[in-house]
């Protein structure tokens, strides 16, 4: 009996350190900030990324702030409006286009059986400014594992190699670059100084979601795909592309808000004819800038616990 006993508690605290170590604890480095330092855990949904808002010390996931692009592409703009932009697997869209930034996202998926659309993620992005070209995409893998990482980057055409652990950098002195590891495989921050500044993260379609939003995934390709949340610095009132044009001052959305599933129409307005192509028909890259965007403060959001209600305030 005590043998049981004594059995029971090992595996209770072994389950409790597995639980531990499988989300991420996170803390303000504001030092002005009241909570500046406390460790707080990341939410269930969000376990392996979420931030503390500074300002209200509430931990946000980071899919749910303004610039995030994630899961079957679900964007929060910059005006805090929460929608879907479904585009079509295998195309590219440009998701930013502003006179001296440009981004397209290619999109990867598959035609679940009896639908219309397709299922997309953003497998990749193809970010231009000046007269460089960066790239970041997930690789394709079969089954995932979180010990391989499934990241690629390259910076005009040449690989950039980060060695696996956290806080390893690559700076590209000369085009304002910085890269760094964020966790030791898979995820990164992206700056370039003065315009932006993205963090992504590679993530598979698991098998639980895959059964939940019927995605019918097999074991032949986990469609290993980017979480990201993008912030802006210098977008001027010129921006478009899919989440670029809710940076505008004033925007007025065109997606039905209050719904669970707001989607953005329009695919062929974004369409690129490929990853590093300017071409789609809200294009602004390289256009004259009729000035520049001022940065509001930035806004604060959280999804409802039953992820339908999405609410955000300044
Ligand atoms: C900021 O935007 C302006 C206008 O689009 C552009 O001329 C300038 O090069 C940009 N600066 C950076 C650092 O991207």
């Amino acid at each position: 009996m005590a043998a049981i006993v004594i059995l029971e508690t090992i595996l209770f605290a072994l389950a409790l350190m597995v639980q531990r170590t499988s989300s991420w604890s996170v803390s303000c480095s504001n030092p002005n900030s009241a909570c500046y330092g406390q460790l707080q855990s990341c939410p269930a949904k969000c376990a392996q990324w979420c931030e503390v808002d500074c300002t209200t010390c509430n931990v946000q996931c980071a899919c749910d702030k303004p610039g995030a692009v994630c899961q079957d592409p679900r964007f929060i703009g910059g005006d805090g409006v929460m929608f879907y932009f479904h585009g079509e697997k295998d195309k590219d869209f440009c998701i930013v286009s502003d006179p001296a930034l440009h981004i397209n996202a290619h999109f990867i998926g598959k035609r679940g059986s009896g639908m219309k659309r397709d299922f997309t993620w953003v497998q990749s992005l193809g970010i231009l400014f000046s007269s460089h070209q960066l790239y970041i995409g997930a690789q394709t893998v079969a089954s995932w594992d979180n010990n391989v990482d499934a990241l690629s980057l390259s910076f005009d055409g040449q690989p950039v190699i980060l060695p696996p652990r956290i806080g390893a950098t690559h700076h590209i002195s000369e085009a304002g670059v910085e890269i760094t590891r964020v966790q030791g495989k898979n995820a990164v921050t992206i700056e370039v100084k003065g315009s932006m500044k993205l963090e992504a993260h590679v993530v598979p379609i698991t098998k639980q979601e895959s059964r939940v939003h019927k995605y019918e995934i097999t074991s032949e390709n986990c469609f290993a795909h980017l979480d990201i949340n993008f912030q802006f610095f210098n977008l001027s009132s010129d921006v478009n592309g899919v989440l670029g044009q809710t940076y505008v001052p004033g925007y007025k959305t065109r997606v039905k808000v209050g719904v669970p599933m707001p989607i953005l129409g329009g695919d062929q307005n974004y369409v690129a004819s490929s990853l590093f192509e300017t071409d789609c028909t809200v294009s602004k890259f390289g256009a004259a800038s009729s000035g520049i965007i001022r940065p509001a403060s930035p806004l604060s959001c959280k999804s409802s616990d039953s992820g339908r209600g999405f609410l955000c305030r300044r």
